[in-house]
């Protein structure tokens, strides 16, 4: 069975529904949540499922203690669900094809410095755009850039606010997000 590791920083709505959608498999399962932020959501949602967790500060995520958690751990597997620290390059490359984003986009467009959270929307509505949807792409060492493995789109209706945008995007990574990881786990062990 594989073990994931989720990387987040804030609510961590992401990251509960891929630990209770694991629980239900036997191909893998979620066995650390890596925080950057000691007052985040996750860590709450994290203890109450029983999920081991570590809150890194910044020296801790470059110094080499990130990469012993995840060999203790026995981590083969990294999906970041709102994470707002670069993973450092040693660690990208250590999981090169092994490590994931999810962006609330769909990227090329609305990526980058700034993007993220209620910012990515609003650019959005913004655009005039008719269209938004979600993007998981590999990690590499930009932002946003890595190679993207899977899209899925919902429709911007005229009178959408950024908060309605949001509800309905957010939905889009519930349904897929823990779907694409567990086919790409498969895909990595066969
Ligand atoms: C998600 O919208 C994800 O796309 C982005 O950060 C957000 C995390 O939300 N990268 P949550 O912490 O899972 O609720």
């Amino acid at each position: 069975m594989s073990n994931i590791a989720v990387f987040a920083s804030g609510g961590g709505t992401n990251a509960e529904n891929i630990i209770l959608y694991f629980r239900e498999k036997k191909t893998a399962g979620v066995g650390l949540i890596v925080c950057s932020n000691p007052g985040a959501g996750v860590l709450k949602r994290a203890a109450a499922l029983g999920v081991h967790a570590v809150t890194l500060s910044d020296a801790e995520l470059v110094n080499g203690t990130l990469a012993r958690v995840l060999e203790e751990r026995n981590i083969g597997f990294i999906a970041l669900a709102g994470f707002m620290k670069m993973v450092p390059p040693e660690i990208v490359a250590a999981f090169s094809g092994r490590i994931v984003n999810i962006h609330p986009a769909l990227l090329p467009k609305f990526g980058g410095k700034g993007m993220f959270g209620m910012n990515v929307h609003r650019a959005v509505k913004a655009s005039g755009d008719r269209e938004t949807g979600i993007t998981v792409h590999y990690v590499n060492e930009k932002y946003d850039e890595g190679r993207i493995i899977f899209q899925a789109k919902v429709t911007v209706e005229a009178g959408d606010t950024a908060e309605h945008i949001a509800a309905r995007v957010k939905s889009l990574e519930l349904e897929h997000y823990p779907v694409v990881i567990e086919l790409l786990v498969k895909s990595i062990r066969h």
